[in-house]
């Protein structure tokens, strides 16, 4: 069944133009490489930094449509494990991020009954980031909304890496037998255990990459690349990716 949910017109594109999302068929995982924050700053002769401020207001309005469309998983990619590589004075603007943002729409997210996570490290990472994202976890615990996963110093092979080391260690203690490793142990072992796989992954920026993010939860998710900055994304861009994944035929390898 179709319900009509929003109807929208996104520049001169007609190619959405007033076509419906199918409220029964709202992917339940979203997951989103929050790229291009930089080339928006530069575009405007602006500081990178002063791009990720303006990315930090995309996340609360993009939190927001998430939540009313009814997706239960929202994964978003604030941090790489590859990213310590930059200047150190821009780390540390994204490091206070977390912690700015969660001050400012801690209360909404509250309202919303949207529950915080993080996966990642927590090692490395400051002790005022990791407190400011723990006490979000902390009083959302309860909520059963929206879950709001933010993937801070995330990279998806050094998660690989700890789970075979922990279920290498389980076979050496004679607590798991190798021949019962099978793909659900593995799930497990992972920092996304408990969670679905995203059925929908949305890159901004134009770039056609993983950037080493949720490699094996991705195997058979929906792939949207989009060319726009993601301080240019809009609800209305996310309602065309969603639409997008809505027109795909999913098949898992199957021939139906
Ligand atoms: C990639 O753009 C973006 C990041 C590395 C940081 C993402 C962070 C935010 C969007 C804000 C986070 C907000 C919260 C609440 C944690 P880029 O800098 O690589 O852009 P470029 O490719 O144009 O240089």
């Amino acid at each position: 069944m179709i319900n009509k949910l929003s109807r929208w017109m996104h520049n001169n594109d007609n190619t959405t133009k007033g076509k419906e999302l199918d409220r029964d068929n709202i992917p339940e995982h979203v997951a989103i490489i929050m790229d291009g924050n930089g080339r928006w700053a530069k575009r405007r002769g602006l500081p990178r930094v002063a791009g990720h401020r303006a990315g930090m207001k995309t996340v609360i309005e993009i939190t927001r449509a998430a939540d009313e469309l009814g997706v239960k998983y929202l994964t978003l990619y604030a941090f790489s494990t590859e990213n310590w590589k930059r200047p150190t004075d821009e780390v540390e603007f994204l490091m206070r991020l977390p912690g700015q943002f969660l001050m400012a729409e801690l209360d909404e997210l509250i309202e919303r009954n949207v529950q915080v996570r993080m996966v990642g490290n927590e090692e490395n990472l400051p002790s005022y980031t990791v407190q400011a994202v723990r006490e979000a976890i902390e009083k959302t615990a309860g909520n059963t909304g929206l879950i709001l996963n933010f993937a801070l110093n995330y990279g998806s092979r050094a998660e690989i890496v700890n789970a075979v080391r922990e279920i290498a260690a389980e076979v050496q203690e004679g607590r798991l037998a190798a021949g019962d490793i099978d793909e659900n142990v593995i799930g497990r072992y992972l920092e996304t255990s408990g969670m679905p796989d995203p059925d929908l992954l949305i890159r901004t920026s134009g770039e056609l990459r993983l950037s080493n993010f949720m490699l094996w939860q991705m195997a058979y998710s929906e792939l949207c690349f989009i060319g726009v900055y993601w301080p240019d994304f809009s609800r209305d861009h996310f309602y065309e990716t969603i639409l997008e994944y809505q027109q795909r035929s999913r098949r898992y390898g199957a021939l139906t």
